[in-house]
């Protein structure tokens, strides 16, 4: 693996397919044996987690449904910060075991909007699995997935499904933005 170009900006190859590969297998086991008896719903988060949503989903093997759902790009702010809302989910919420995937939380500003608006929609219960988490960034300290595949460090990164700009979502490694 070499430094990539992506538009203007160079990275460097920071997460192999092969870790990816390895720590998605790992969390999902994980939700195979904390949900076994139960039918959760997962809720995929794109255009971000596509990529890992299909791979963890192949290590799922619990009786479940999959919804894919956007976020709106801007719907107004509140005094927590800026509100995204969901969209295009039309599956009914009551009572499910809803697991959000996720491809990062950051700030937590996201999940942050996003948790309440599952709640208002009558689930059993609702969870993260994040395909990468940034702690040391966490602003939203009552954000904490449950699922976490990859730990990070507070730095830039793109392929696996996360873009610079749109771009770099097919890459099947992660690359970590180089300072220059
Ligand atoms: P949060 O709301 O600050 O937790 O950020 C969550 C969203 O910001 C993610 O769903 C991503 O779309 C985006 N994001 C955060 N960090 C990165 C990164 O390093 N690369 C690409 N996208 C990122
Ligand atoms: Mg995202």
């Amino acid at each position: 693996m070499d430094t990539i170009k992506v538009l203007d900006k160079t990275f460097r190859p920071s997460i192999s397919a092969e870790k990816i590969e390895q720590a998605v297998a790992a969390v999902a086991n994980k939700i195979n044996r904390d949900y076994a008896g139960k039918e959760p719903m997962f809720v995929v988060i794109l255009n971000g987690a596509f990529m890992f949503a299909s791979d963890l989903m192949k290590h799922i093997d619990l009786p479940c449904t999959i919804s894919f759902v956007k976020l709106s790009s801007y719907s107004g702010t509140s005094t927590t910060g800026q509100v995204r809302e969901l969209i295009g989910l039309n599956a009914d919420l009551t009572n499910k075991d809803v697991i959000i995937i996720e491809d990062i939380v950051d700030t937590g500003t996201t999940m942050h909007g996003l948790l309440p608006q599952f709640k208002a929609k009558g689930v059993n219960s609702v969870e993260i699995c994040t395909l990468l988490n940034k702690q040391t960034a966490r602003e939203f300290e009552d954000v904490q997935p449950k699922y976490i595949a990859i730990e990070i460090p507070n730095e830039f990164i793109v392929g696996y499904g996360l873009d610079y700009d749109q771009y770099g979502r097919n890459l099947k490694e992660i690359y970590t933005l180089n300072k220059d």
